[in-house]
């Protein structure tokens, strides 16, 4: 259409990627992860239980659950080594950089996990290692950037209870588990746990059509979730809620803000690639945001502004025309905030809610022996001309 030369551009495949994992329907605002709806998965599931669902494509048996998280609970240690990469790190490092990092480390301590054609017993094992030292790592990660010593996993308590008590027992106080806030934390990474191909998955997916590691395809994912256009969303909103908190509350200010085309700035926690209603998950967590600050009995102010916000954009025909609807990160910070986790810290619990999707993706694709990723693309730069001599430039 342009008179641009366009290449063949098609993919090996259909030029898109087949899943039989996470269905999304952008316009009816459907998310279902293997058939399953997130309403019900959210309301009646625990994270393990979705984790295992998302990785083996069912929900499991209790005997499966029982030996599913009893394997994950055996590896929660990690090698002492890794805190030699952990002191590596200053404590003005952002936990997301140290998370990549010490999750690509698994490499060293499990070589075997390079072997492209790894056993299916071989792959379980890796599976049950990724997710029971990401919560070790998240933990650590926060530690090193508060200057604090880190703690080890205590195995005699629930996945998200063991990640709380690592993440903020100190040795010189007692620390109990506040069960109101694992029970949140559990429902908010349930919310986060897989979603279609967006970017960090697509990260996985081609990194691990390499056929490079686990380890190393996730930690590639780590760190596409961390751009503020994707997972570290929910660190801005909260410093974009802060901000008009300050500005004495001038919503209107802002949103004329984020409509003015010579400002980059966004409304952050808005707008989404797929959603073009409302994102399911956006529901969910704005009501567990209430439920959550009811039962810690905190007056958060920047909910309401929230609130507010949601309530005038929604209303305004910029947002209207566009289609741009809260999406998961713009309550879930506010719940985040309320469990007492540091805002440097939203995007790690992002990636432990993601995890599973991350390893259920690059699972599939290992098992469907697809082809290496080769994007293509339609050539816009110069075309063919003579060399030049540098005398005559
Ligand atoms: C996540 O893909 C996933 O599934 C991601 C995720 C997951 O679970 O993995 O759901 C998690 O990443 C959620 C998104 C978190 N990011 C943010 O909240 C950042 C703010 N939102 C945006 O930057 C934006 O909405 C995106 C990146 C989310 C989506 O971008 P699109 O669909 O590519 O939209 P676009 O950039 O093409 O914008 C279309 C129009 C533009 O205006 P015009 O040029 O048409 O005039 O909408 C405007 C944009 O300027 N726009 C916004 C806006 N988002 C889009 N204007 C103001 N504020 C916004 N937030």
């Amino acid at each position: 259409k342009t008179g641009l030369t366009t290449l063949d551009i098609g993919y090996k495949n259909t030029g898109s990627t087949k899943s039989a994992i996470t269905f999304l329907d952008g316009d009816k605002g459907i998310l279902r992860y293997r058939g399953y709806s997130i309403e019900d998965l959210a309301a009646k599931s625990t994270f393990l239980e979705v984790t295992y669902l998302l990785i083996f494509g069912e929900l499991p048996t209790k005997e499966q659950l029982t030996k599913f998280t009893s394997d994950i609970t055996k590896h929660t240690l990690v090698h002492e080594d890794n805190k030699k990469i952990l002191d590596g790190f200053p404590s003005t490092s952002h936990p997301m950089g140290v998370l990549a990092s010490l999750f690509c480390s698994l490499t060293a301590f499990y070589p075997e996990s390079l072997d492209p054609n790894r056993s299916s017993e071989g792959v379980y094992l890796s599976i049950v290692r990724s997710l029971a030292k990401m919560p070790t790592f998240a933990a650590w990660s926060y530690k090193n950037a508060v200057g604090h010593p880190v703690n080890y996993p205590d195995n005699s308590l629930d996945y998200c209870s063991r990640f709380l008590k690592m993440m903020y027992a100190l040795p010189a106080e007692h620390y109990e588990v506040d069960p109101v806030v694992a029970n949140a934390l559990d429902k908010l990474l349930i919310l986060h746990a897989d979603h279609e191909q967006n970017c960090s998955t697509s990260t996985v997916r081609i990194v691990g059509s390499s056929k490079a590691s686990i380890y190393s395809s996730i930690s590639a994912g780590i760190n596409a979730l961390w751009g503020p256009l994707h997972g570290g969303a929910n660190q801005e909103v909260i410093v974009m809620l802060e901000a008009i908190k300050q500005d004495g509350g001038n919503i209107e200010k802002w949103i004329n803000k984020a409509k003015d085309k010579n400002d980059s700035f966004r409304l952050m926690g808005f707008g989404h690639r797929v959603y073009k209603n409302f994102d399911p998950r956006a529901k969910i967590i704005k009501k567990a945001a209430d439920d959550v600050l009811a039962k810690l009995g905190i007056n958060d102010p920047v909910l309401e502004i929230a609130m507010k916000l949601e309530e005038i954009a929604l209303r305004d025909p910029y947002f209207i025309e566009r289609k741009l609807y809260p999406n998961v990160d713009f309550y879930s910070g506010i719940i985040y905030r309320a469990l007492g986790i540091p805002v440097d810290m939203f995007t790690v619990m992002f990636a432990m809610g993601r995890l599973p999707g991350w390893i259920a993706q690059w699972k599939e694709l290992r098992e469907n022996k697809e082809p290496i990723g080769r994007p293509r693309q339609v050539y816009v730069g110069t075309q063919s001309r003579a060399y030049v001599d540098i005398t005559k430039r």
